[in-house]
């Protein structure tokens, strides 16, 4: 018998009724049930449609029914309000929901310097080429790097409303701070201002109809960055980090900060893992490899994907082309979309057991 992962990804073949978007990705996949006479698939589409239902249905089984060797019972649930594609949804109850956007996901990471900016970006990247509708807000106040890393010159525009607009690259929604200050100006931002210009573009920002937001958040795990973490309607949150052993307590304190707040930890993503040579493909472990995947097993939560240092990934990253959109089939893409599919997955995941909860 396959796995429940195993048929929801044969249920990516179902689509939408009316839509080019598969029902997974759609996010009306609530739960699969394997028993040993019968698979049960729980749908809550938010179309009363009896005919797009029953065609539905009849595909749901069409796919299964030669999987799984056994009955497939289709139920069709009602949506709860937040199930209806492109709402929003958010477990930590102290930031309201961003309107229009369905998961917001954090990029953290106990120190600086680790590739945070650089696996918010590509991992955002990497979810466009997965069909999700995503937008990058950067807030790294202190050093933001995203417009650079997206080759952005632009400044936002504005509507007549005095609302701001992201500006649009390779697919993506972006904001940052970056944009509104001239290059090079160093700012010295103090707490409230902070909080004044995370509000403005948690609430200022025209963000569209996203699947996903993906925030890169200021290195580091002290106040001002729970501050932001608790000022932002989360979903999930992710922790960058090296593969050396101190590293582990970075992430123990990451951990730490979203557990504080009630927000839950997809993962963790390891950088510079490994090196990869660029002329022979040799793979050479720098640091002691292994160590997140250590980091995983002592604190229950998934490793995600490691990411090799390669120098390909700083090259078009300095020059405003990711790795994602440079060289799509280079092997480190792969590993960010297949990063990029787990937290998609583990998205949806919260967000059905959020929904099965109320
Ligand atoms: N896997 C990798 N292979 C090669 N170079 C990398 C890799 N990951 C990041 N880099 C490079 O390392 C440098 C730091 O990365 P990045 O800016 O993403 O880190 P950061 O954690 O966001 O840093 P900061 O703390 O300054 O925000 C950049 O020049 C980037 O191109
Ligand atoms: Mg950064």
């Amino acid at each position: 018998m396959p796995t429940p992962q195993e048929l929801l990804a044969a249920l990516k073949q179902v689509k939408y009724p009316g839509f080019s978007r598969d029902i997974v990705d759609f996010g009306i996949v609530k739960d699969i049930e394997i028993g040993g006479a019968k698979v049960t698939v729980y749908l809550t589409p938010s179309t009363e449609n009896t005919e797009a239902l029953a065609l539905l249905r009849q595909s749901v089984i069409n796919i299964l029914t030669p999987l799984v060797q056994v009955p497939v019972e289709v139920i069709m649930e009602r949506p709860p309000p937040a199930a209806i594609p492109g709402q929003a949804k958010a477990t930590a109850p102290t930031a309201p929901a961003i309107p229009g956007v369905r998961h917001v996901l954090a990029v953290a990471s106990g120190k600086g310097g680790v590739g945070k900016s650089t696996v918010a970006v590509n991992l955002a990247l990497a979810l466009v080429a997965l069909g999700q509708r995503v937008g990058v807000l950067d807030a790294d106040v202190y050093g933001p790097s995203v417009p650079l890393m997206l080759g952005i010159t632009e400044r936002p525009q504005t509507t007549e409303d005095k609302r701001m607009l992201p500006v649009h690259k390779y697919g993506l929604n972006v904001m940052s701070i970056g944009m509104l200050v001239p290059d090079g100006q160093a700012v010295v931002w103090r707490g409230p201002m902070i909080d004044k210009l995370l509000t403005e573009f948690i609430r200022n920002v025209e963000w569209g109809e996203l699947d996903v937001l993906v925030v890169d958040l200021p290195p580091g795990t002290g106040d001002a960055q729970l501050t932001m973490v608790q000022k932002t309607p989360l979903s999930g949150g992710v922790i960058v980090t090296t593969p050396q052993d101190v590293a582990l307590l970075d992430v123990r304190r990451g951990m730490k900060m979203f557990e504080e707040v009630k927000v839950p930890v997809l993962g963790v993503i390891e950088n510079m893992s490994y090196h990869v040579c660029g002329k022979c493909g040799h793979r050479a472990e720098i640091f002691s490899h292994g160590g997140g995947a250590k980091m995983a097993a002592q604190f229950h939560v998934p490793l995600l994907g490691e990411i090799p240092l390669v120098r390909e990934i700083r090259v078009d990253g300095d020059q405003g082309t990711p790795i994602v959109v440079a060289n799509p089939e280079h092997p480190q893409s792969q590993a960010f979309r297949h990063i990029a599919e787990q937290v998609i997955q583990r998205l949806e995941e919260r967000a059905k057991r959020h929904l099965t909860v109320h």
